[in-house]
């Protein structure tokens, strides 16, 4: 089933009985379906609550303010080259930094591996670079520091991609990030099983954003529409727990490259 109208996506995401699609949980240690089988974002009841209680303490340590400076710092210092910028500042948040002082035959990279490694974490595809990347990672971390860095990494970077094209000279980063949250969201869609029918669900995020009943003149990309209620960061029993976070790591690029030269480019 597809659901489109913001009411029913809040319906399915605010519903227990609606779950992440299940994953294998026979993958050999260390590789990244064995990562997949110890998340908590496809898992359910008293484990998910658990698992992600230890990510909203991780969380709770970090300071936004802080990430959002330590963003813009770093853009500025690569010279607008701000690619591996939001998960090197989360990664360094989170206490870990690339290091060669691991015996292992090929040392962690955080910039490599965590885009290898995220890459099939959402979708499951599992590769032989994703495995190696994974243990590598695991050299470095745990299981819930990995969670986080894996998470955030594609959304992060596809929000402030997408934020750019958008970006007209004096925006505020904030209103645009909130905007292109709503009209134009870095994941376009969400999946749950219904585990009473065992029919699957997919909420096209997209369609949910641009409901008519809840959001006037939905089409129009308008940074002073203001904070929305848009269902990006997802809604209900399982929301992002970091949209603070996300937020403000974007924000960060974005005011070292909007202050820098604000890019005039078409909406
Ligand atoms: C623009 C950036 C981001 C977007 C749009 C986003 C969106 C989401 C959404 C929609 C979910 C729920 C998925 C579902 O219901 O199926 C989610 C879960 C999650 N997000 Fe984010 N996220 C972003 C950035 C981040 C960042 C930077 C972090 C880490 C610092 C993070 C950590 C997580 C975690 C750990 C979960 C799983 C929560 C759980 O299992 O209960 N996200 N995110």
């Amino acid at each position: 089933m597809l659901i489109t109208r913001h009411a029913e996506a809040r319906a399915v995401l605010d519903d227990a009985a609606y779950v992440p699609l299940p994953v294998r949980q026979d993958g050999a240690e260390g590789t990244l379906a064995w990562l997949r089988a110890r998340v908590s974002r496809f898992s359910t009841g008293e484990i998910h609550a658990g698992r992600r209680r230890v990510l909203v303490e991780l969380l709770a340590g970090l300071e936004p303010a802080e990430l959002r400076r330590a963003a813009a710092a770093m853009t500025a210092e690569r010279d607008g080259d701000w690619r591996g910028v939001p998960t090197a500042v989360l990664a360094s948040a989170l206490g870990v930094e690339d290091t060669d002082a691991v015996p292992a035959d090929v040392p962690a990279d955080v910039p490599a591996d965590v885009p290898a490694a995220a890459s099939g974490y959402l979708s499951g595809e599992e590769t032989p670079q994703a495995d190696a990347a994974v243990a590598r990672l695991l050299t470095l971390a745990g299981v819930p520091v990995i969670t986080l860095l894996l998470q955030g990494h594609a959304a992060t970077e596809a929000l402030i991609e997408t934020a750019l094209r958008h970006a007209e000279p004096g925006d505020d980063p904030e209103a645009l990030l909130d905007e292109t949250l709503r009209q134009d969201p870095p994941l376009r869609a969400t999946r749950r099983l219904d585990t009473r029918t065992g029919e699957t669900v997919t909420i096209d995020l997209v369609a949910a954003n641009r409901d008519p009943d809840v959001f006037a003149d939905p089409g129009r990309f308008d940074p002073t529409r203001g904070p929305s209620p848009h269902l990006t960061f997802g809604s209900g029993v399982r929301p992002c727990p970091a949209p603070g976070h996300a937020l403000a790591l974007a924000a960060g690029v974005l005011d070292a490259l909007l202050s820098a030269s604000p890019p005039p480019r078409p909406r």
